[in-house]
């Protein structure tokens, strides 16, 4: 086994996966000594190339939801399953995110925080808003059940039809423009992939009520980071809430860091935790080296 690290540290994943299965060998990129040993890749934005050192590699395995920062890899080794976590802890952490941003906006506390500071007595009542969600898989499907039990009207958009009691759905292309001329608050809960990368621009901003508010959680190349800066300095949009970016970490002259009305995070807003994940990750192991078809298996036609 052969772990290439990112967001939590080897030494970390050793650990976990250890108290598991003690008897797992597991080699930490870049100090590969047997790469003929390497049969299962634990992944987090590596570098492009480096799978294909690997001439036994049986599974390719993400540390996290996202499988994009593989599928973009042009040299990874083809006819090998690709598979990402699932896990309930991810998906909580998730929903607690976008609560926050949705509520923050919608109950307008960035306001009493600044009245506050001026010992200002200012209530607001707060405005009826639709909340759109773009992506419907495990993460968006939590967020629009847990939104519409606070009370909010949610309606969702995705590639294919789905059905959540109370939620209105919209599919397609040919829904799209009906799911953004409705929605006040849009999150991003989109994969990424060649059909969604940019899609959050200007043209789709136009297309949300005047004023609307935009939360990205998904991929930062969802977003055209000019375009939201130019909606948001029109009045089109009001402001957005962002947890990540094209190039993480966000680079020190971006202006996304100065704007009054852009909200940032660093990639903080669902974040895998081995613990809760090693049983997974193991149980994908022992399936691939003895030849069974492993859990979470990302289709890589349609990218997620
Ligand atoms: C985080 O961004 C993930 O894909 O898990």
């Amino acid at each position: 086994m052969l772990i290439i690290p990112g967001k939590a540290t080897a030494d970390h994943w050793i650990k976990t996966l250890h108290k598991i299965d003690p008897t797992l060998k597991i080699q930490v990129w870049p100090v590969v000594t047997n790469a003929e040993a390497v049969d299962f890749a634990m992944v987090w934005n590596y570098p492009p190339g480096e799978l294909a050192k690997f001439p036994n590699l049986k599974c390719i395995s993400s540390l996290g939801a996202g499988v994009d920062h593989i599928l973009n890899d042009p040299h990874r080794p083809k006819n090998i399953p690709i598979v990402r976590i699932v896990d309930q802890k991810l998906i909580c952490e998730m929903s607690q995110y976008v609560i926050w941003a949705v509520l923050n906006h919608v109950r307008q506390f960035d306001s009493y925080a600044l009245s506050q500071a001026r010992h200002l007595w200012t209530p607001h009542l707060p405005q009826p808003m639709q909340i759109g969600i773009m992506g419907l898989g495990q993460l968006g499907a939590d967020v629009a059940v847990k939104l519409r039990d606070l009370g909010l009207n949610v309606a969702s958009w995705s590639q294919t039809a789905k059905t959540l009691p109370d939620i209105r759905h919209y599919t397609g292309a040919a829904q799209l423009d009906d799911f953004l001329n409705n929605t006040d608050v849009l999150i991003c809960l989109l994969p990424l992939t060649q059909q969604t990368h940019g899609i959050l621009n200007l043209a789709l901003f136009n297309r949300l009520r005047h004023g609307a508010y935009v939360i990205n959680v998904a991929r930062g190349a969802h977003l055209v980071d000019n375009d939201l800066i130019t909606a948001i300095d029109s009045g089109q949009l009001s402001g957005a809430c962002l947890d990540v970016f094209h190039a993480e970490p966000l680079a020190q002259n971006h202006p996304f860091w100065q704007h009054p009305k852009i909200k940032i995070t660093p990639h903080i807003a669902s974040v895998t935790h081995p613990e809760a994940v090693a049983a997974q990750v193991i149980e994908n192991y022992h399936r691939v080296v003895n030849g069974q078809p492993p859990i979470n298996q990302v289709d890589v036609n349609k990218g997620y």
